[in-house]
């Protein structure tokens, strides 16, 4: 059969430095266990900016649409941050997310035993935590019209972004978040801001119905968001599934991060709806962004973009083992007490990125001689 189609997406800041390590891994899969991709690069955000007036090229989309999968970086920074709001770097994402019909972001908040003392939270409220968020990730406050800053008749201006939702699109998420609890521990937590939110009464009404109707057996519980946060802090092994609106999903995913250490670790998948032929639209993306502050210094955690791979091998690729084993690998490298800066502890060895990515392909060789 054919080699699956990978396009590699690096981005900005220190995307195309985590994305390095991911490139050898690859290498490393080529060599050690025989399995090899067709990967093609694709320009994106202030790269692509920088090098065809467009954050998000056409020809980005089409190679995106061609693919089996997408490995995307990062997007932004400050060289791009006084650009109009058309043209900013972050648009690459949003676009993407948009064309391709990606509407459900899996964002997995899991607190690896070795992290547990690098969470911001005491180690009993976070050891063996496993929460999964799915954010809406085409529709809501990020898309909706009107929008724009437009100067009314008293001369003043005045910002408007519009949240809407339409049941269709809180259906199909709602759908993807059931599933996915049915193969965790069977709870989802829908959040939304019901009581003050025409589109979080909607959100709550559709996501009820879903339940009933298709998902008896799955237990729903409906949550307002700020709760949901704060929830999140004071007591977070009470979720299973999380799931929330675009701009809900965001704010929440990166509280997450905080709880599994660093936002360094935490991947994500956003997928598309199955087709008929089974395929389904795919990007992989870590959940944290350009990192200014640290890039081009070499530091970066390379683990949210490799985990996003592995994700991206089981979910689009099929390649259970494969993934596993590299799960299997980064808990080894951080229970032998290799910290990048952002996971940092008193006695452990802090590395920087690329001795991060070799530590991991020594774990594999070992695994796999
Ligand atoms: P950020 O996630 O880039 O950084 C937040 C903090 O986390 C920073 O202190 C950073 O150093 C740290 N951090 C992030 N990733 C890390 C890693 N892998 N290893 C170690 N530390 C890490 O968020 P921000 O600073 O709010 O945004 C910076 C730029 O990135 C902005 O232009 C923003 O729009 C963009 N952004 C892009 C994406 C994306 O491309 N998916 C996501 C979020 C933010
Ligand atoms: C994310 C980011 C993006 C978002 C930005 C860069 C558009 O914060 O992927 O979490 O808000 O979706
Ligand atoms: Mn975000």
């Amino acid at each position: 059969t054919a080699n699956k189609k990978l396009l590699i997406l690096p981005g900005d800041g220190i995307g195309p430095e985590v994305m390095r390590e991911v490139r050898r891994l690859i290498d490393w899969m080529a060599h050690r266990r025989r399995v090899s991709f067709d990967v093609q690069d694709g320009l994106v955000g202030g790269a692509a900016l920088d090098a065809t007036g467009s954050p998000c090229p056409d020809g980005t989309v089409e190679k995106a649409r061609a693919a089996d999968a997408v490995l995307f970086g990062s997007v932004g920074g400050p060289k791009w941050d006084a650009l109009p709001f058309e043209q900013r770097p972050e648009l690459g994402i949003l676009r993407l997310r948009k064309d391709l019909g990606l509407f459900a972001n899996l964002r997995p908040a899991v607190v690896l035993d070795p992290l547990v003392n690098a969470s911001s939270l005491k180690p009993d409220l976070v050891r063996g935590l496993d929460v999964m968020i799915v954010r809406e990730s085409t529709g809501g406050i990020y898309f909706g019209e009107p929008r724009g800053i437009e100067t009314g008749p008293d001369g003043k201006r005045r910002g408007v972004d519009t949240e809407v939702y339409t049941e269709d699109e809180i259906a199909r998420v709602a759908r993807v978040a059931f599933d996915l609890a049915r193969s965790r521990r069977n709870h989802v937590t829908s959040v939304e801001k019901a009581n003050v939110m025409q589109s979080g009464r909607l959100w709550r009404a559709v996501v009820s119905e879903v339940g009933k109707a298709e998902y008896p057996d799955v237990e729903l519980q409906h949550m307002y968001a700020d709760n949901c946060a704060m929830q999140l802090c004071a007591r977070p092994k009470q979720f299973d599934v999380i799931l929330g609106s675009n701009l809900f999903g965001d704010l929440l995913s990166d509280l997450a991060a905080a709880l599994t250490g660093s936002i360094g670790m935490l991947p994500s998948a956003t997928l598309g709806a199955v087709g008929p032929d089974g395929r389904r639209n795919a990007l992989y993306e870590p959940v944290h962004g350009s990192a200014p502050d640290i890039a081009g210094k070499g530091v970066a955690n390379p683990l949210a973009q490799v985990l996003s791979f592995a994700m991206l091998l089981r979910w689009s690729f099929g390649m259970e083992e494969d993934a596993k084993l590299i799960e299997d690998a980064i808990g080894r490298v951080l229970a032998g007490g290799m910290r990048t800066a952002d996971i940092m502890q008193p006695g452990m060895a802090r590395v920087g990125t690329g001795v991060m990515g070799e530590a991991l392909l020594r774990e594999l060789d070992k695994a796999a001689a």
